[in-house]
């Protein structure tokens, strides 16, 4: 079997670029792995920080089309926020996830600091599964600690005798990278950030050049100029002249006085490469680089099988599995025509798209629902078939069928939405025995009855629901049962 669903996913374009059968992230990945409930407390609900955190199981085929896009949007947020994952499979990490509310795979909730040390507030982030989408929705959460000053309140920021920092920029947004660095420091020293066109302070400053950021170390000490490159190593050490940056993670509690940061658990943060010059964002965050567009600059490389459809790669296959008189209810994945100048094109995306999510649906009813294939479209029966149900013959697209020979009836997937919602959507309602059934043609199954039941009535009406057991409709004891 495992052997199959390789074949087929190989067939099928590949789908997976990585997987084994634990964690998607390997060591070495950008995405900060959470091990545990304690690590997510630790690194994640007790920092200053926001982050990004992916629940994902190792077998669901949209969280391993999101890792390219999760990974790059983790080196993109380097230093300014956590993007991390966690493992909802293992069975250590199930209640935890249940906790989290998390109902399907992949799900992604951004967690920013509240009020409180460790009670952040978690919200669910649904937009665009892309680099871009992923980074500008952190950002967007990312708090903000430093204050925004003019000539007018400048002298109100410099009251007190505390560490100060204040940079002075030609720009207005404030710096995604001062406001890490205010992370850092919050608590100690208060982060400013102020326009060239403020004379007064741009004199009393003497700044002659922007950016330029200014350290005013409190207790009377005469203000610093920092003359480095405008990079987050350099101005951190600046900065730790007057003041030690808040660790994070938290040290452990610990009776021996240890030295405080973990190595191991350092979250992963080539935080030196952030610039200010990246200004607000340092990610190419106008490139509109879809999820799509990194699976395909991917090699292939399969290795995984649970999630992927059963290929019947010729006719004798598919006749036998559905197309015999007798034969239960059967989804056919009809796999589109590959280019005949390029016969070892990748799937398109549409149709990687509606394996992913048939995978899915398969695995999260394994065992309670009827089979499901993948069709090449080479097969001959699978020809006739789409022929047969009039889909267009170029076979220019994915289609997904439902037939029943047995009892001579079919669906076909409407729209263009193949997604897992729309495709669970559609395979319960069949499962419930609604929505219009339509008629085999004659001749497409060999030793059909002629008509089925009784031909004057449409064959909506085969409802017979029962709770629980009733998993298809039309199927008397073939492969369907619990
Ligand atoms: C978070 O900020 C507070 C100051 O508000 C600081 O005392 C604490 O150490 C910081 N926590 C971490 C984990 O950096």
């Amino acid at each position: 079997m495992v052997n199959t669903a390789i074949v087929t996913a190989l067939a099928a374009g590949a789908l997976l670029s990585t997987p084994v059968s634990g964690a998607i992230y390997l060591k070495s990945s950008p995405v900060l792995q959470l091990e545990n409930a304690k690590a997510y407390d630790r690194l994640i609900a007790q920092s200053n920080y926001t982050s990004i955190v992916e629940f994902y199981a190792p077998w669901c085929g949209h969280c391993q089309n999101l890792k390219p896009a999760y990974e790059k949007a983790a080196k993109n947020l380097a230093g300014l926020a956590k993007v991390a994952a966690m493992n909802c499979d293992e069975e250590a990490n199930k209640p935890f996830c249940g906790q989290m509310g998390v109902q399907g795979f992949p799900t992604l909730k951004i967690v920013r600091p509240g009020k409180k040390a460790g009670r952040p507030t978690v919200e669910d982030y649904q937009g665009p599964r892309s680099a871009k989408g992923i980074v500008d929705a952190v950002v967007d959460k990312i708090p903000n600690h430093v204050q925004r000053i003019t000539d007018k309140n400048l002298d109100g920021f410099l009251e007190g005798d505390h560490p100060k920092a204040i940079l002075f920029s030609d720009k207005g947004p404030i710096s995604a990278l001062l406001r890490s660095l205010a992370i850092d420091y919050l608590g100690t020293v208060s982060f400013a950030q102020i326009r060239n066109s403020q004379e007064k302070a741009v004199k009393q400053f003497n700044v002659e050049n922007f950016p330029t950021l200014v350290l005013l170390p409190g207790d009377g000490k005469e203000p610093a100029v920092y003359d480095g490159a405008m990079k987050k190593e350099g101005m951190a050490k600046f900065l730790a002249q007057v003041a030690e940056p808040n660790p994070d993670p938290a040290p452990k509690p610990s009776k021996k006085d240890k030295k405080p940061q973990d190595k191991k658990e350092k979250p992963k943060e080539s935080a030196s490469s952030i610039t200010l010059e990246d200004e607000a964002i340092p990610t190419e965050a106008t490139d509109p680089e879809t999820l799509e567009d990194v699976n395909k600059q991917k090699p292939v490389k399969v290795d995984s099988g649970p999630p992927m459809l059963e290929m019947l790669e010729h006719a004798p296959a598919l006749e036998e599995k559905c197309m015999l008189h007798n034969s239960g209810s059967c989804l056919l994945a009809l796999l589109p025509q590959k280019p005949l100048d390029n016969p070892d094109a990748v799937l398109d995306e549409q149709s990687r798209t509606a394996l992913a999510s048939l995978g899915e649906v398969q695995h999260k009813h394994t065992g309670r629902i009827f089979p499901f294939y993948a069709v090449p479209a080479i097969n001959t029966a699978g020809i006739r078939l789409r022929g047969g149900v009039g889909l267009d013959k170029d076979e220019k697209r994915i289609e997904i069928v439902v037939i029943n020979a047995k009892r001579n009836w079919y669906r076909h997937f409407p729209g263009d939405d193949f997604g897992t919602i729309a495709i669970e959507e559609w395979i319960d309602q069949i499962r419930m025995g609604e929505g219009k059934k339509e008629r085999l043609p004659t001749g497409l199954i060999p030793d059909a009855p002629e008509e089925m039941t009784s031909p004057e009535e449409p064959v909506v009406e085969e409802t017979i629901v029962e709770e629980e057991t009733v998993i298809d409709v039309g199927n008397e004891g073939t492969h369907d049962e619990l």
